[in-house]
């Protein structure tokens, strides 16, 4: 998508040199980052310069692709999967991370000698980089069709949108999960407004906000508890966000506050819908309650970080010495949401239509039982 009138993508190739957008200081400061190992593809994914289940997926592929140059030039097969293991424990809710990391290492196996083992990965990751924004262009494509179905019935006024966190193209690799359809939206013409969560702590909505900002999309930003009395007052006809893993049965894990907008939203009957690729589903959980949720340093609740005076500063907004916990995903029950948004059309919330739509699926079940 745009930044100042150019096209980027949040993880890029210039050669084999491996670019991302170091999204720590976003939205006052747009910086360009170099992965050159795999040590720093892990500070990368860990400590949030990029983030965002897809793109931390992708941030991954190329991450294997770095730790088989390693055990080349140490001539160590035993780092490869030594990676896979520090890689998969870098963040532990997104399931992209773990999907990239096992899909790279059955095709690593393939190579007979380090060389092709490293050319191997370098093309995977590729792929799975390409793929990623051809999978957010395709939920766009089927998303919109909602936003169309409530701009015709609101005889095309303006469709307003409630979004959490971000799950835009700067948490994926283009297009984004649950922006997909709001920019296919634009482009064809429906009139559209969005409603952005701050989403504390690390207030991921204003990397939305930056991005629609960035397309020209009407948005405002609201406090995190806004959304319910939106949704009361008649202000808000969707709500799409993204997820960062989603059992078979089609519960949802996301950034920490989704389920509220989930229950929120059911009290009012407002359709909650879920955006998300082929690779955010956990084919081995059956439901939600066994997904892992990711506990972040008490100091990203304690402290906030903003632009004063051109300096990006963190100061102390808690009493220093009261303790705090930072959880940051929850999971919204398959039954507070209306539809999950894929790369192959919108789903029902049950396990049967879920293999239904994605009947590869099955056989990776299957597999799996028989490894
Ligand atoms: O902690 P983050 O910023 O990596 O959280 C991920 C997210 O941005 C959201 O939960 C998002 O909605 C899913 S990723 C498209």
């Amino acid at each position: 998508m745009k930044v100042n009138g150019k096209h980027f993508r949040s993880i890029w190739l210039e050669g084999k040199k491996i670019k991302v957008i170091d999204q720590r200081n976003l939205p006052h400061k747009f910086e360009i980052e170099e992965l050159t190992n795999l040590e720093e593809v892990i500070t990368a994914i860990k400590d949030m310069h990029v983030r965002g289940a897809p793109l931390i997926g992708a941030t991954a592929g190329f991450g294997m692709y770095l730790a088989v140059k390693k055990a080349e030039e140490k001539k160590s097969e035993e780092i490869i999967e030594e990676s896979a293991k520090q890689l998969i424990q870098a963040r532990p809710t997104a399931v992209d991370l773990k999907w990239t990391v096992e899909k790279q290492l059955k095709e690593i196996k393939k190579g007979n000698s380090f060389k092709e083992k490293k050319e191997i990965a370098f093309k995977t990751a590729k792929k799975i980089t390409d793929n990623s924004a051809e999978q957010c262009r395709k939920i766009g494509e089927f998303g919109v069709k909602l936003i169309k179905e409530i701009s015709e019935k609101k005889k095309a006024k303006t469709v307003n949108i409630l979004t959490h966190c971000n799950a835009g193209w700067l948490a994926c690799v283009d297009f984004g999960t649950a922006t997909a359809p709001i920019y296919k939206a634009q482009k064809n013409g429906i009139k559209i407004h969005v409603w952005v969560d701050e989403t504390r702590p690390r207030l991921q909505g204003m990397l939305t906000s930056w991005e629609l900002m960035q397309q020209k999309i009407p948005h405002t930003i609201i406090a995190d508890n806004t959304g319910g009395h939106l949704m009361q007052k008649g202000l808000v006809d969707l709500c799409i966000t993204g997820a960062d893993r989603v059992a078979l049965n089609g519960d949802a894990a996301n950034k920490i506050g989704t389920y509220l907008k989930a229950l929120a939203a059911k009290d009012n009957e407002i359709p909650f819908y879920v955006a998300l690729p082929s690779s955010t589903f956990d084919l081995n959980l059956e439901n939600g309650k066994n997904i892992p949720i990711e506990e972040r340093n008490e100091n990203e609740i304690k402290f906030i970080k903003g632009l004063n005076k051109e300096k990006i500063t963190e100061v102390l907004i808690a009493p220093e010495k009261s303790s705090a916990r930072n959880f940051g995903f929850d999971v919204t029950p398959a039954r507070l949401i209306a539809g999950l948004i894929t790369e192959k059309g919108i789903c029902k919330l049950d396990k049967k239509s879920i293999l239904k739509l994605f009947p590869e699926f099955k056989k990776r079940l299957i597999n799996d039982l028989n490894e």
